[in-house]
């Protein structure tokens, strides 16, 4: 493992999060932590599986995705033990432990059952606590408490900060989701489907479906109004006009969460989508640490309302367009969130590590983050405009009604909405785009 090797970062990531558990443990007074990865959880009345994934809390310490029934046990001042799982089964080829530098930071203990897996653990733990999901069995190791509130409060909020590696695994992320989108972007242009495009951005990315962080969100012309489309219609709809893909790559537990937009052969939307391209770029030199998340969201409310105005949609100032609402009624989800083992990364509005809530920005009750920012922390910026029915169709009887161009809306409404998002870690001095800085290294 050379130095340049993001790997290389591993153990100084383990020395981190060790450090921050054996606090918590001690504010909280535990004298051990027992982390579960979980199972893949059955369907109702069948023999079939749920796709495995890992819970976050284990997938902080352990960087490898097949690891379903594994534990790691931690006590301050100890190598941390990882009791791997890996049954005798026939049916399945259950994974080896893998020969990666990463393992040596461990103690591991290899076991085939749950009951072996207990004999890999201290005989008594009374006082320990246990982050996972309960399982029948559990009721009888003993242990100090489950899923404990304010221990997972102390976690939780620590992993705003990342470390160097878990930035090198988002950067890496962001390496794999970019070349996936510009796949994506190929197959819009060639008249593929929401399906076909979707093909195309697994296939580029080298990752199966169940591996993204988050399903993603491939919309042709008026289905990217939907804020969380879920399909993947079989057909191009005709004729086609945008595409609106916010989709992600995982990276060693760690995701990417990418969105962008494109125009078909539209001068008009595709200056609306150059505006908030600009606009994004904007609003990301605005992150730095000390910067508080509420206030970027409110600049990108007021910098959105310019754009509705200047775009012809509204026929006010921007400073009514705020003031009434109308600017929420196009832009209805917040600015950022942050991102990392989870695409909404814990922690985003708690006031410290005891707990608490930072409050939203009234009328902003989609905001998920309100913290201020710090170095090392990783945020989404991703600004959008979008024609949505639900929230339009009041605003054409209400006293605002005027205010709107409603022949602009229409003719804009077949296209669904602009999204652009990109993932920023906060530095010292400012911020790193790794989106971008990926998107750069493929031109
Ligand atoms: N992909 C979900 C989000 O952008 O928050
Ligand atoms: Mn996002
Ligand atoms: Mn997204």
């Amino acid at each position: 493992m050379s130095q340049d090797d993001p790997a290389a970062s591993f153990p100084a990531h383990l020395r981190d999060i060790s450090g921050r558990t054996a606090a918590a443990l001690a504010a909280c007074r535990y004298d051990g932590l027992l982390l579960q990865a979980g199972e893949p959880p059955g369907l109702f009345l069948d023999d079939q599986h749920y796709p495995f994934h890992a819970h976050p809390p284990f997938k902080a310490w352990v960087p490898h995705a097949d690891v379903a029934g594994s534990f790691v046990y931690f006590e301050p001042g100890r190598k941390p033990r990882l009791v791997f799982h890996k049954p005798d089964d026939y049916w399945h080829q259950n994974a080896d432990l893998p020969s990666e530098p990463w393992v040596e930071a461990f103690d591991v203990a290899v076991v085939g059952s749950q009951a072996a897996a207990r004999a890999a653990l201290p005989a008594s733990l009374a006082r320990v606590a246990y982050v996972g999901q309960p399982f029948p069995e559990l009721l009888s190791w003993g242990l100090g408490a489950l899923n404990p509130e304010h221990l997972r409060h102390r976690l939780d909020y620590e992993r705003a900060r990342k470390t160097p590696w878990e930035v090198a695994c988002l950067r890496e992320a962001n390496a794999i989701g970019a070349r996936g989108h510009r796949a994506a972007e190929a197959a819009f242009r060639a008249g593929g489907s929401e399906f076909d495009i979707h093909q195309a951005f697994l296939a580029a990315c080298g990752q199966r479906e169940q591996e993204l962080p988050y399903n993603a969100i491939v919309a042709l012309n008026e289905a990217g109004a939907t804020l969380h489309y879920q399909h993947l219609r079989r057909r191009a709809p005709g004729p086609l006009r945008s595409l609106l893909i916010d989709a992600g790559a995982s990276w060693r537990g760690y995701g990417s969460d990418i969105t962008r937009t494109w125009s078909h052969a539209d001068p008009d939307f595709a200056a609306l989508v150059a505006a908030m391209d600009r606009l994004q770029q904007g609003l990301c030199a605005e992150v730095r640490p000390g910067v508080d998340w509420r206030a970027i969201h409110l600049l990108a409310v007021e910098r959105i309302a310019v754009l509705l105005v200047e775009a012809g949609l509204l026929r006010c100032t921007p400073a009514a367009a705020v003031e009434s609402g109308l600017a929420a009624r196009f832009f209805p989800h917040g600015i950022g969130h942050l991102l990392g083992l989870q695409v909404h990364d814990v922690g985003g509005t708690q006031a410290g590590p005891d707990g608490g809530e930072i409050p939203r920005p009234p009328g902003h009750p989609a905001l998920r983050l309100t913290r201020v920012l710090e170095p090392g922390f990783v945020v989404t910026m991703e600004p959008g405009v979008y024609f949505i029915d639900a929230l339009l169709a009041p605003l054409r009887q209400g006293p605002d009604a005027a205010r709107v161009d409603w022949s602009r809306v229409e003719a804009l409404k077949p296209f669904g909405g602009i999204r652009i998002e990109d993932d920023l870690v906060v530095t010292p001095n400012g911020c790193d785009n790794l989106t971008r800085a990926a998107f750069a290294t493929l031109q």
